[in-house]
């Protein structure tokens, strides 16, 4: 069913101009996507809220874009070329490589897929009068089901922990869990395998040379942080936001654009004084949920989750996870960093990082909080909620529509002249030369007005202008919702400011307050 829903939205994307396998036409290259058309416009729409949301409304908050090559002490001094590894696990029978980590984390996604379609059943049987948290603790196949999730998990954040690869792989052995390939249960050993793609720099083809894709855009950040803070004469607290492409050697490259070698992130480091670091993660934690949420795609398709293991840099970390069509998973990351990176850089570059705080009168290291999200993952969330067939009219002739959040659909309006004669072109001209200052919109004449209302269905085109022989008369149109697909007559004076009230940014910004 969920494989399902994945497969069709894969062959809409590429039907509707949204993502193309890259280089197809020699058969693809693994785990590299292109975004069409349409979905260049909808990437677009999402960095523009991220970076309106993030930037133009938090005043302490300014932007960069820095290089993605970087000097290769930068990944020493990070941490990424000693620690930026995957633990690796192979199938004898298979000859496929996975992760042992998450080989173990959807093992355990098992027994709690378990548990939460008991309490679904439970909740149906006792519709009102169920009390969910009182069935958690007291319902014997939960409770069972719950002692093993704690089991394993103590096990596994242990040996994730202490880097114990021995461990991680008896895990996978003493739980037999087996390759979702071939069922087979014949593993190797564990090994590390660092995810960093590497190039040489200039003509010169030696290791002094070798530099890297970066892995994530917070570095360039970090190494620019008194740069900006100076010539902003920026005040702690505050924020540097940067989008930007990433790129990681994943081995397991799968689910469409969720993971892939080449992506974009937008990350978000804040400055704070140390001991203030917990306080701001609160803060950005709730607000960058309360960013997902303002896109209503439904409230129950996120939740939080606390890492098992903490990354090398990290003192406090969660993950926002989406309930994508393969289960909930990982979104974006809000991290409390330390002093690490600072300091890192501080000790490689020998170059001094400190703020000075005019407040306190002394200087001192920043720490960190971090939020990170991947653009690709983003887009992602939203083709997975706005998928949509519904049976419509008498007929049972089913449409497809992407519900997607107006301000970020890829076109807001599309004009569409009732026929091809009769002055309805003209007009319909005038309004899409009007309209085009304001909005991505477009002009559609060929095929019978219904097909043309099923195709902006399908890429997502929230309102549909028709002009017919009444507009002559009385200057007015028809505008169709794509949701409930109810039309009704407006004036031709009046679509800028309904188009404003229900498809601009600047609105979805004012409900984020
Ligand atoms: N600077 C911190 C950092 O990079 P991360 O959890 O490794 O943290 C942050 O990555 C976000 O980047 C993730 O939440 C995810 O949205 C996105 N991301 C990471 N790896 C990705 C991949 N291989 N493909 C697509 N998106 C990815």
């Amino acid at each position: 069913m969920a494989d399902d829903l994945l497969k069709k939205i894969i062959a809409h994307s590429k039907e509707y101009g949204f993502i193309f396998p890259s280089s197809e036409i020699y058969d693809g290259l693994s785990a590299v996507y292109d975004y069409g058309q349409n979905g260049a416009e909808l990437k677009n729409n999402i960095k523009q809220y991220w970076w309106q949301s993030m930037v133009q409304l938090h005043s302490n908050i300014v932007g960069l874009d820095a290089a993605i090559f970087m000097h290769p002490k930068v990944w020493e001094a990070s941490g990424h070329v000693g620690a930026f590894n995957d633990p690796l696990i192979d199938n004898k029978d298979s000859k496929k490589r996975y992760r042992a980590d998450v080989l173990i984390e959807e093992f355990r996604a098992k027994y709690e897929a378990k548990i939460a379609k008991d309490v679904e059943k439970a909740q149906k049987k006792f519709g009102e009068q169920f009390d969910k948290e009182q069935f958690i603790a007291t319902n014997p196949n939960v409770l069972r089901n719950q002692a093993k999730i704690d089991e394993l998990n103590a096990r596994f954040v242990k040996a994730l922990n202490d880097n114990d690869l021995v461990e991680l792989r008896q895990i996978i052995i003493d739980n037999e869990i087996a390759c979702p390939e071939s069922g087979s249960k014949n593993w190797t050993e564990v090994r590390q395998f660092n995810l960093m793609f590497d190039t040489k720099l200039g003509s010169v083809s030696d290791t002094a040379n070798t530099i890297y894709l970066r892995p994530e855009t917070a570095q360039g950040i970090f190494v620019n942080y008194l740069n900006v803070q100076k010539s902003g004469r920026m005040k702690i607290p505050f924020g540097i936001a940067q989008i930007g492409k990433a790129f990681r050697n994943e081995i397991v490259a799968r689910q469409f654009i969720f993971r892939m070698r080449e992506f974009e992130q937008m990350e978000m480091q804040f400055f704070v004084r140390p001991g203030e670091e917990m306080k701001w993660y609160e803060y950005w934690k709730e607000f960058r949920i309360k960013w997902h949420k303002n896109l209503n795609l439904g409230d129950e398709n996120y939740k939080f989750h606390n890492h098992d293991k903490l990354a090398h840099y990290a003192n406090a970390a969660v993950d926002i996870e989406f309930n994508f069509p393969m289960g909930f998973k990982e979104v974006e990351g809000i991290h409390s960093r330390t002093d690490f990176d600072l300091g890192r850089h501080q000790e490689f570059s020998g170059k001094k990082l400190q703020y000075f705080d005019p407040e306190l009168n002394e200087s001192y290291v920043p720490y960190v909080v971090e939020t990170s999200i991947g653009v690709d993952r983003m887009f992602m969330t939203i083709l997975s909620a706005a998928y949509k067939e519904e049976v419509v009219g008498e007929t049972g002739e089913t449409r497809i529509v992407l519900a997607i959040p107006p301000a970020l659909a890829p076109v807001k309006i599309a004009i569409l002249p009732l026929v091809k004669k009769d002055g309805l072109p003209e007009i319909a001209d005038k309004i899409f030369d009007k309209l085009k200052f304001h909005f991505n919109v477009i002009y559609e004449e060929k095929d019978s007005i219904g097909k043309r209302y099923r195709r902006q269905d399908a890429i997502g085109t929230p309102y549909c202008i028709t002009i017919d022989h009444q507009t002559k008369e009385d200057n007015t149109v028809t505008l169709r919702h794509r949701d409930s697909m109810e039309q009704e007559r407006v004036s031709v004076d009046e679509l800028i400011n309904i188009a404003h009230e229900k498809v601009s940014m600047a609105k979805l910004l004012e409900n984020l307050l």
